[in-house]
């Protein structure tokens, strides 16, 4: 835990130089988390369950205020620096990286906040295109950053400071559910990707050792203890899911049929929360076979998430491994967002020991998986899966061994 800390605390005197470097001046320094998501894939735009856990993967935004109204931007993965003027934001997003921090600050200005200048050196560390949030983090840690710089002038000495804490919410005032849902208008606005609203929620609300039950409906939420002998093993198959933004909408546009069709015998139901298997069940007949196949894995899969929060409370991890192997075969054989490279990986997971469950994990089409493993077993399940997977497919696959992370935060 030491060591930890003083890791941080070096990166982040790292950043305070590289920032004084480009920029001159002393920044408040901000961090905000990817996700892995546990169990609830594709339930989140359904009004339904999801179980995701922040993980040690972040994007750091460094910001200090400026005396005129620019916003400069210095991304440190692109090494390269972008110039706003902000009475004159873009309305449209440009296809680059700046559109997830330009989104954040056009939802912002939308919502009356009143922004100054700003300079940000943006540097991240969420593997892109891998299904773990990359953009959500960038979205939470500048919307997070921005919001805190807003209301309270910058102390130069703070950058001195030896001792690194997260300041308490009371400190800051920043609402942390409005901010997640001001990135997630951002996003479907600007950037124009219709995610829901699970990654910045995660990322804003997550927490150290726990996972985080939600209903995307209500947005109420429970943080459920990850024992500390299990790993989160994130497994990257490499192939990225970047390409899938039109097979997402696809499947949001499917699910939204079936809630058309299902709706002329279930007039309340207003998502596919609404429906329970035993009216799939009576109705799902008269929908097209994709639609009823897309809908009965969401109804399944929101069902499965409640399972798996009792027997994570329990701490009955064979029920809640068993879960995770039914939500995968119903993402790749109903909902058909897998592909062979996850399939393979999930196969390979299952073959180690000490594997309570494994699954893809995000919105799928490449991307990672997600292993739940004892904690003695990690070194053999790397080298098993590497190998495994090498062999069929002769690309090296990256392998993450998480464990559960804190949301947003100010970090110096
Ligand atoms: C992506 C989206 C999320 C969610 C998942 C699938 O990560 O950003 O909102 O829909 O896919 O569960």
């Amino acid at each position: 835990m030491h060591n930890t800390n003083l890791a941080v605390e070096n990166h982040a005197h790292d950043l305070g130089q590289r920032f004084i470097q480009l920029f001159g001046g002393s920044p408040r320094i901000y961090q905000a988390p990817g996700r892995v998501n546990l169990i609830g894939e594709h339930t989140d735009y359904n009004d339904g369950f999801v179980m995701p856990a922040a993980i040690g993967f972040c994007t750091r935004v460094s910001i200090a205020p400026r005396h005129d109204r620019k916003l400069v931007i210095h991304s440190e993965n692109y090494s390269e620096q972008v110039e706003f003027d902000l009475d004159r934001l873009p309305a449209a997003r440009a296809r680059h990286w700046s559109d997830y921090v330009i989104g954040v600050v056009q939802m912002l200005v939308r919502s009356g906040k009143n922004l100054g200048g700003a300079n940000l050196l943006v540097d991240g560390n969420v593997p892109l295109g891998a299904g773990l949030s990359s953009s959500a983090s960038i979205e939470v840690a500048v919307g997070y950053a921005l919001l805190d710089l807003g209301d309270r002038a910058l102390d130069q000495t703070e950058l001195d400071r030896t001792e690194i804490e997260r300041p308490k919410d009371d400190r800051t005032n920043i609402d942390r559910t409005k901010l997640a849902l001001l990135c997630q208008q951002a996003e479907n606005e600007f950037v124009g990707a219709r995610c829901g609203i699970m990654d910045q929620f995660v990322a804003s609300h997550g927490e150290h050792g726990k996972a985080l039950l939600l209903d995307c409906r209500s947005l109420e939420y429970r943080l459920l203890p990850v024992p500390g002998d299990v790993a989160l093993v994130i497994c990257n198959t490499m192939v990225k899911h970047s390409m899938a933004k039109g097979e997402y909408n696809q499947r949001r546009a499917e699910c939204e049929a079936g809630v058309r069709g299902l709706s002329k015998h279930l007039p309340n139901a207003r998502a596919l929360r609404d429906v329970t298997p035993e009216d799939l069940e009576a109705y799902g007949r008269e929908l097209p076979d994709v639609v009823m196949r897309r809908c009965r894995h969401v109804i399944g899969e929101n069902a499965r998430v409640l399972q798996a929060a009792a027997a994570l409370e329990l701490g009955d991890l064979q029920a809640f491994g068993n879960l995770m192997r039914e939500s995968h075969r119903s993402l790749r054989d109903d909902f058909e967002v897998s592909c062979s490279e996850l399939d393979l990986m999930v196969e390979l997971a299952e073959q180690a020991e000490g594997v309570y469950g494994t699954r893809m994990t995000g919105g799928g089409f490449g991307g990672c998986t997600i292993a739940l493993v004892q904690v003695d077993c990690v070194e053999a399940f790397k080298r098993t899966v590497q190998e495994g997977y090498e062999r069929s497919t002769g690309c090296k696959p990256e392998i993450y061994v998480c464990s559960a992370a804190d949301g947003v935060g100010r970090l110096a």
